[in-house]
């Protein structure tokens, strides 16, 4: 199973979600669940992740460290079982592009969420308190994926 989460720029909030997800799934030795993080811009393609993302997750245990940004392809819309959008301007970038037969659902990732909100807001130009909020919300989208999951690999 293949989940890939996207964000604007690829540099805070997907890769926090991909590095959250990964972690979580790492350490209940979940098996089988692939985790990708992409933006619908190409403004930072090739960058490592912001670098108060990369320190607000190494503070929670989280390690964004080898991440680097890539745009959204054509391709991951048959590639991916799962497309998150991390906010709603995303999630309508995404299904102008999603063709019409492919193998990706494309959600919004809070619909995983057992907390009430529905957009990941962008830190990008905020302070230190909304890069801790986005570490907040991918938690609570990270144990719905696996809720998910696990729901979906044993049949239940
Ligand atoms: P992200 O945040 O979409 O969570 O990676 C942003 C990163 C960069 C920009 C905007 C949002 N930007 O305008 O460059």
């Amino acid at each position: 199973m293949k989940v890939l989460f996207v964000c604007l720029g690829n540099i805070c909030r997907s890769p926090t979600a991909d590095a959250v997800l990964t972690s979580m799934a790492a350490d209940r030795e979940v098996k089988g669940l692939t985790v990708d993080s992409a933006g619908t811009a190409a403004y930072h393609v090739g960058s490592a992740p912001d670098p108060r993302a990369v320190s607000k997750g190494r503070s929670h245990g989280y390690d964004l460290s080898s991440l680097r940004a890539r745009q959204v392809r054509d391709s991951d819309f048959d590639e991916f079982d799962l497309i998150l959008a991390m906010d709603k301007a995303n999630l309508a970038d995404l299904k102008l592009r999603k063709p019409a037969d492919c193998r990706a659902r494309v959600e919004m990732a809070s619909e995983f969420s057992s907390l009430d909100f529905q957009d990941v807001p962008d830190p990008y130009y905020g302070g230190d308190d909304g890069f801790e909020h986005v570490i907040r919300l991918c938690e609570s989208i990270g144990e719905g994926v696996l809720a998910w999951y696990d729901g979906e690999s044993t049949g239940a």
